[in-house]
């Protein structure tokens, strides 16, 4: 295994690239499933995740093939629709293959999901929605069958849910009729994936409303796809600006998908600048300000940034309540950041209370998920002395070589076997 070894306390200063959001890339390649002709996806980073997706896809019968920045994916040739428990257990998004592989195959065995563990994370959701849709489940040794055929139908989302939406999505473009998808989620994946669809020819209406209207065609064709950037990644390298008082420029990155999260950055005069290359974040004159989170669906905070944020307010002046919202377990981090010297208690089930301490100090800490992991890569670049991060396999899920970005902006971090 590798671990991080850290030693903190330099500003982080210079240009870093922002690519494709792995939220986004991941159903993206679900939904090349959908037809036998190409989809070209662009702005790609090669995360673990992708690479266990890419695994997935051919291990379905699809091509899957890239250079650097771009991915092919041709399904054409499709020999099984059952996705196999190694490839989903490991990566809770290859559960996503069930709507696109249902809808266009008329049955499907998926796998019932792994991923982090960062709560129960059902998939209840899912299974309804094509419920409604007339798909017959039923859930054996481990798998989720579903059969079809599939009719248009209302599909109400009692609560929002990013891969059930994803997944009904997926389903409803190729079922005869008008399907209705009323409280979708509205993240920008999420509109990244109807945006693909409707290059691949899907009739779907309403985008970034609360109501989507889609109605099936018989075949979807091949489309070219710019991924949105990755706005966690922004998020990451906004916050290690702010913890190190750096100043970093993020080309491709985009400040309008990452407003919630700004908000709480520019109290502490943190200066969030957007130009035609991208998001420049000056926080050499910061002081940071201790600033109360509670996220929530999109437009709110991203849950998968108050990690990060749970570090900066580590290190701010005050008291601040951090509420989570979306998952029941995901402040896994935290024991091992007051490890590193931060003062945090539990305010209740779903929510920390942080007073902010001058400084953290370097210590050996664990990560036990991927965003709660790069919350102690932040808390050790800041920290004084020497940290280090282990299983940081966590990370790679979601980051591309995260230590070469950091080198770059001037960080002391070394990847290390242990
Ligand atoms: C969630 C986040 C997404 C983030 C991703 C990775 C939200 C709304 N979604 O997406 O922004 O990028 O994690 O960390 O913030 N749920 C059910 N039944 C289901 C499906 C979900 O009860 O069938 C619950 C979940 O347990 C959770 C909530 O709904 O409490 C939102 O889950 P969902 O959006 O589906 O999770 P992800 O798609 O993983």
């Amino acid at each position: 295994m590798y671990a991080f070894k850290i030693t903190g306390g330099r500003p982080l200063n210079g240009t870093v690239p922002i690519k494709g959001a792995k939220n986004a890339i991941l159903p993206l390649m679900a939904a090349a499933l959908l037809t036998d002709e190409p989809v070209i996806l662009h702005n790609i980073s090669y995360l673990s995740d992708v690479i266990t997706m890419s695994g997935l896809l051919a291990s379905l019968g699809a091509s899957v093939t890239h250079t650097p920045d771009t991915l092919v994916i041709q399904a054409n040739q499709i020999t099984t629709t059952t996705a196999a428990y190694e490839y989903v257990s490991k990566m809770r998004a290859s559960f996503w293959v069930l709507g696109p592989l249902l809808a266009r195959f008329g049955e499907t065995r998926v796998s019932l999901p792994g991923g982090c563990a960062i709560g129960a994370r059902p998939v209840d959701l899912y299974i309804k929605a094509l419920e409604t849709m007339g798909a017959n489940i039923t859930i054996e040794n481990g798998y989720v069958h579903a059969r079809g055929p599939l009719h248009a139908a209302d599909v109400f989302f009692p609560k929002i849910s990013v891969g059930a939406t994803h997944n009904t999505i997926m389903a409803a473009v190729l079922t005869p009729g008008t399907t209705i998808i009323h409280n979708p989620a509205l993240e920008p994946e999420v509109i990244d994936l109807i945006t693909l669809l409707q290059k691949m020819g899907a009739d779907i209406r309403g985008i970034g409303t609360k109501t989507l209207t889609i109605t099936g065609v018989s075949k979807l064709h091949g489309a070219i796809h710019t991924v949105v950037p990755d706005r966690i990644e922004t998020a990451t390298f906004a916050v290690a600006a702010a913890v190190t008082k750096g100043n970093i420029m993020m080309t491709g990155a985009r400040l309008d998908l990452l407003e919630a999260v700004a908000d709480t950055l520019r109290p502490s005069g943190i200066i969030l600048t957007q130009t035609d290359q991208g998001l420049r974040v000056d926080a050499t004159h910061a002081v940071l300000k201790s600033i109360p989170i509670t996220t929530a669906e999109y437009p709110g905070f991203p849950t998968d940034a108050q990690s990060l944020l749970t570090t900066l307010l580590s290190l701010a002046d005050g008291k601040a309540l951090v509420t989570e919202h979306i998952f029941e377990n995901r402040f896994m981090h935290v024991p091992e950041l007051v490890r590193m010297g931060a003062r945090i208690q539990a305010a209740g089930n779903q929510s920390v209370l942080i007073t902010g301490v001058p400084e953290l100090s370097g210590a050996i800490v664990t990560a036990s998920d991927l965003r709660g992991g790069v919350g102690l890569v932040l808390a050790a670049l800041a920290a004084r002395g020497e940290s280090i991060v282990q299983r940081i396999y966590h990370i790679d899920r979601g980051y591309d070589h995260l230590e070469d970005k950091l080198i770059a902006l001037g960080a002391n971090i070394e990847r290390i076997p242990y």
